[in-house]
Order: C-alpha cells, then sequence, then structure tokens
C-alpha cells in the first residue's frame, strides 16, 4: 500500500503557554515576551501565547495580558481560557483565537479544573456557542484522549464523546492530546484514523508529550493517517501542573528537522528557533537537553540556517 505523506505541515508553537506553565521559576515577562517575538521570527502562523487560568492555580500565567497586550499580530495566537471568568478577560483584549481545554477522564478533570467531565462540559459548551456567534476562532484541547494518569487508559469512544460535543458546539478545531505521553504509534493511528472519520470539516491536531520518547513516531503515525497539524514546544518544554507524570511537549526543533529531511515543508527556520531556545533557557530551572539541542550546541556553525 502507498500511503501519501502531506507535503505542507503546520506547526502550532505551544511553548510560551504549555512549555512555562509548568516551569518552577517565575519567568519575567520581558523574557517571555522576548521569547515569543523570537518564536515568530522563526515563522510561526499560530502559537499558544498564554493562559488566562486562575493565577493561584497557575502563577506563571499571571501576566497573561501583558502578554497579549505586547505579542498580538495578525497571525493566529491562542490563549486558553478555562471558564467564564477567563473568557471575560480574553473579551478586555484583542485576541481572536481562543482555546478552551476538557480531557476525557473525570479524575484528571476534577484536578485540573475543579469539576467532573459533564459538569466542566456543560460549563464550556455554551461558552464556546457564545464565542462562534461573536466571531471567535475556537480551538478544543481534549487532554487525557489516550491516558489519563489517575484512570489508565481511556474507551475511545469516551474520546469521541468528548470531541462530538465541542465540534457540534462550533470548535473549529480538536487538538487531541496524549497529556502524560503513553500513547503508541498504533494507538495514536487508531485514534486519528477514527478522528478524521467522524469530523472530517474539523481541523485535527495531534498534541504528543514526549514523556517517554514516542513523540516523533505518534507524529509519523498520523501523518500516515492524513494528519497535517501539530502541536510543538521550543526546547521541548512543557507538561500539565496538574497531570501527574506529564513532563514536555515533543521539542519543536525535533519535529522540524524531522520534517524538512522528510521533505515535508513546516515554513519554520530552525537556527531561529534555537535562538529563542538560546534565550529562554536561563530563566528555567533546568537546562535545555533535547537531542537537537545538544547537537546543536556542540556543532552550531554547521547547522543550516534553515533546513
Ligand atoms: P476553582 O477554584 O473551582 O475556581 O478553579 P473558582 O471559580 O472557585 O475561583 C477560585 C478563584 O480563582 C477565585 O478568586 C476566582 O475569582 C479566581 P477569589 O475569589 O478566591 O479571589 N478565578 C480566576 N481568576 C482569573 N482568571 C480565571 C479565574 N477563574 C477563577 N480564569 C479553575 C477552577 C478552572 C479556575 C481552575 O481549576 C484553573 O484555573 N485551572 C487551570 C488549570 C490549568 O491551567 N491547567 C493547564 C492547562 S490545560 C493543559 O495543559 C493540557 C493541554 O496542554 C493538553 C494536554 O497536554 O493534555 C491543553
Ligand atoms: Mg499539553
Amino acid at each position: 500500500m502507498i500511503v501519501l505523506l502531506p507535503e505542507n505541515v503546520s506547526i502550532i508553537e505551544v511553548g510560551p503557554r504549555d512549555g512555562l506553565q509548568n516551569e518552577a521559576n517565575q519567568v519575567p515577562t520581558e523574557a517571555k515576551i522576548q521569547f515569543i517575538q523570537l518564536l515568530k521570527g522563526a515563522g510561526f502562523n499560530e502559537m499558544e501565547l498564554t493562559s488566562f487560568v486562575s493565577p493561584k492555580w497557575v502563577p506563571q500565567m499571571k501576566d497573561a495580558t501583558e502578554i497579549t497586550d505586547s505579542c498580538l499580530d495578525d497571525t493566529r495566537n491562542f490563549v486558553l481560557a478555562p471558564n467564564r471568568k477567563g473568557v471575560e478577560r480574553v473579551r478586555l483584549t484583542d485576541v481572536s483565537a481562543i482555546a478552551v481545554f476538557a480531557g476525557v477522564s473525570n479524575s484528571f478533570n476534577q484536578k485540573n479544573s475543579n469539576r467532573k467531565t459533564d459538569e466542566l462540559l456543560s460549563e464550556l459548551l455554551p461558552l464556546v456557542q457564545e464565542l462562534k456567534n461573536e466571531g471567535y476562532f475556537i480551538r478544543a484541547c481534549i487532554s487525557t484522549a489516550f491516558y489519563c494518569p489517575y484512570e489508565g487508559k481511556m474507551d475511545i469512544e469516551d474520546t469521541i464523546r468528548v470531541c462530538k460535543k465541542f465540534v457540534e458546539a462550533g470548535a473549529d478545531e480538536l487538538s487531541v492530546a496524549d497529556t502524560i505521553g503513553m500513547a503508541t504509534p498504533e494507538e495514536a493511528s487508531a485514534l486519528f484514523t477514527r478522528l478524521t472519520k467522524e469530523f472530517s470539516s474539523t481541523l485535527l491536531t495531534a498534541h504528543f508529550h514526549d514523556t517517554r520518547g514516542m513523540a516523533l513516531a505518534n507524529i509519523y503515525a498520523c501523518l500516515q493517517v492524513g494528519i497535517s497539524r501539530f502541536d510543538t514546544s521550543a526546547g521541548g518544554l512543557g507538561g500539565c501542573p496538574f497531570a501527574k507524570g506529564a513532563t514536555g511537549n515533543v521539542a519543536t526543533e525535533s519535529v522540524v528537522y524531522m520534517l524538512e529531511r522528510m521533505g515535508i515543508s513546516t515554513g519554520i527556520n530552525l537556527a531561529e528557533v534555537m535562538k529563542a531556545v538560546d534565550l529562554i533557557e536561563p530563566h528555567l530551572s533546568r537546562s535545555i537537553t533535547t537531542p537537537f539541542r545538544s547537537l546543536y550546541l556542540k556543532e552550531k556553525e554547521s547547522l543550516p540556517n534553515k533546513t
């Protein structure tokens, strides 16, 4: 069987949001803004900038308004909003793309949003409808789509049920997540095949955390079933503070390197991504050791400016 891979892939950079939300050091707002600006210089047309969540729950994101005031431009800039209060804060800005989030499992939602799944959905779905009517682009982030750190393997039908509710409410995009990096390529292929059948008019994005080093293999599996949108995080930063064992997102530099070497265009300048990684690292509580970064530090001068 001949499998046709896409010629172009969209990379949604989530480093400024997912990447930093789990960081122990409070990163100065100015450093976040420079990080975002350097990433924008690398060519991303879509990026998650920040979250309008409760600063009591995630203090790192308390500067969300300052970030959006400084970083909005004519590309698609997402911000996360967990509830009506978050949405009200977003309405005071010029943001036009909102990401809402819900997990498939009750236990994760209880820890992440202080609500069980159905209770959370009954708050979020009317909000999505309202925001659609106001003209916002809506991204629905579906956590624990494969595994929950508290309940184990999810039933694919439960994942489809949650996705369907957001699509029916008007979501433009589903970003479907392996929150704790447990999915295998076979599981990624099965879920995304099903999603493409169920939601043929919705943008489908895969969001892999690389906890067990399987994210690139999962991305390859998704490419084979027609997925051409991936969330990635510069430097492989990231993780959800309320999902036990969730570590970094798949590194942008690894994904861009792999895709460009495969002849799949991303529009992203790798050397510019690495400048952003260099900028943010001194502000973090840990060093960035993705394979590509380590090579870059050793052999900087031999890397192409643009892959
Ligand atoms: P709650 O405690 O039930 O909320 O938390 P509440 O309504 O009772 O409010 C508690 C306090 O927070 C109140 O303040 C509210 O005003 C305030 P007080 O009266 O005590 O002074 N508050 C807010 N302040 C600012 N902005 C808001 C807001 N909401 C309430 N939006 C809540 C419920 C949803 C707020 C909380 O659980 C929360 O903020 N959770 C966010 C968790 C989070 O950010 N998780 C990470 C993002 S999701 C993710 O990373 C997964 C993803 O990457 C995909 C994947 O990998 O799986 C997307
Ligand atoms: Mg995530």
